[in-house]
């Protein structure tokens, strides 16, 4: 037994991240449009005006998805794109373009997977205090639906925000991401308590907009704990840590979020590391956060991901010196699949769908004019490996989505580092399927059977 007949097999990308076209067709600013222009906020100076001009060249992309052969494809909306001032008037060229992109994908037989939120929040919502303000709460609902009602009960698969470990730490406890804050923990506390409930509500929203069908979930950032061996102890160890409270900062740890929305509860250890930080939320609002879902989500490229520090990759035997790393510098860790799948499945109960995962490489195009990327085949076949146990041992595994679908901006280090299957020349906006992509295509035509 390997991965189940209707296995999602995709990629992903985010609005801000390939899009471009940042002033055209009426679209408001985003905090990534906005902000970054201060020197020093991304690598070169670089941004998201143009990027991969998918907003002018999504027929040529969905085109090269189904050359691929993906079955699903993960996109973020641009909410700016759509409600250019965050809430109210609706834009209806943002609108229409993801109509058609939404069909061009069913034509296609490419299920749509839409994420609501990648990050890239409209500039006048951030001058109202953003994230900080209550208020953001309806303003999320509000978005959500206008996205619904774009989409007409045509897409099935929605999250509803990604990663808010990153954007709430990187973005406004670091100041690595927009909007680029240092805050006290009693502002990630009032931020978590508006993102667990802005959840609620978008879920509220969608579900009883339809289709009946429809699958809702989020994307949490997750490389969970790998045990030192496969002993009892030292599994019960890797799982203890897993879901340990993330003592290096107020909102970065998996259990902090994903506990709160599935076991409707912020853990002990949370409660001690982080006291009167810790959001209360009475009996009405936890039920909002804690509508059932449908799946569980998560985006995974290492393990240790939630260790206390100093050395955060201490831990696993992957992590030893000169251990093989991707571009980012994050450590190959391909257990790190199947460890998650379990831990996450056996604490939350939902089936599970694998939102990213991938390499980062300093690809190029060598003098035969084609992208030779071995270290990405290898990464992927190794940590779909882990996946496949995972789906051997009956763990419902319903989908695996690379990150990312084509090269692109990756927020503060520009576009130096590239995730795509499929790369592209930022002069020209050629794209070139990568050996990857090739290697890709027959692991879904063997539904994995191959790898
Ligand atoms: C996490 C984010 O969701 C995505 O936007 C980013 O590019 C990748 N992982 C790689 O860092």
């Amino acid at each position: 037994m390997g991965f189940r007949k209707d296995f999602l097999w995709g990629a992903a990308t985010a609005a801000y991240q390939i899009e471009g076209a940042y002033q055209e067709d009426g679209r408001g600013m985003s905090i990534w449009d906005s902000l970054t222009k201060e020197a020093g906020h991304v690598a070169w100076g670089e941004n998201g005006n143009t990027a991969c001009e998918h907003y002018h060249l999504y027929k040529e992309d969905v085109a090269l998805m189904k050359e691929m052969g993906l079955t699903c494809y993960r996109f973020s909306v641009s909410w700016p794109r759509i409600l250019p001032e965050g809430d109210g008037r609706v834009n209806e060229k943002g609108v229409r373009f993801y109509q058609e992109l939404v069909e061009l994908l069913l034509d296609a037989g490419i299920e749509p997977v839409v994420t609501l939120y990648h990050w890239d929040l409209p500039y006048t919502l951030y001058e109202k205090g953003g994230w900080k303000n209550p208020e953001s709460v309806e303003w999320f609902a509000g978005y959500a639906k206008a996205v619904a009602e774009m989409f007409q009960g045509k897409v099935r698969y929605y999250i509803t925000f990604n990663e808010p470990q990153v954007f709430v730490g990187l973005g406004y406890r670091l100041g690595i991401h927009a909007p680029f804050e240092k805050n006290e923990p009693s502002v990630i506390s009032a931020i978590t308590r508006n993102v667990l409930l802005a959840h609620g509500r978008a879920v509220a929203v969608l579900r009883s907009a339809g289709p009946k069908d429809i699958k809702i979930g989020m994307a949490p950032s997750s490389g969970c704990v790998i045990p030192k061996s496969e002993t009892e102890e030292d599994i019960e160890e890797a799982r203890r840590m897993s879901f340990e409270a993330n003592k290096g900062g107020i909102g970065g740890g998996i259990s902090w979020w994903m506990d709160a929305v599935f076991l409707g509860e912020f853990s002990k250890e949370n409660k001690e590391a982080f006291g009167e930080n810790v959001p209360q939320l009475t009996e009405e609002e936890w039920a909002l956060v804690t509508q059932p879902l449908d799946f569980f989500g998560f985006n995974c490229y290492a393990g240790g991901g939630n260790l206390v520090p100093p050395n955060p990759y201490a831990y696993d035997r992957y992590s030893y010196q000169g251990s093989p790393k991707t571009a980012t510098g994050w450590n190959i860790t391909p257990d790190v699949l199947y460890w998650a799948a379990r831990f996450y499945y056996e604490r939350y109960k939902k089936p599970i769908l694998v939102t990213e995962n991938g390499l980062a490489a300093y690809d190029l195009v060598s003098l035969d004019g084609c992208v030779h990327d071995p270290n990405r085949i290898d990464y992927t076949h190794r940590y779909l490996r882990g996946l496949k146990r995972a789906a051997e041992e009956g763990i419902p595994v319903i989908g695996y989505i690379h990150w990312s679908f084509m090269d692109n901006f990756e927020w503060a280090s520009g576009y130096d580092m590239r995730f795509g299957l499929v790369y592209v020349d930022y002069r020209t906006q050629q794209r070139i399927l990568k050996d990857s992509a090739y290697w890709y295509r027959n692991v879904i035509l063997s539904n994995g059977e191959n790898l």
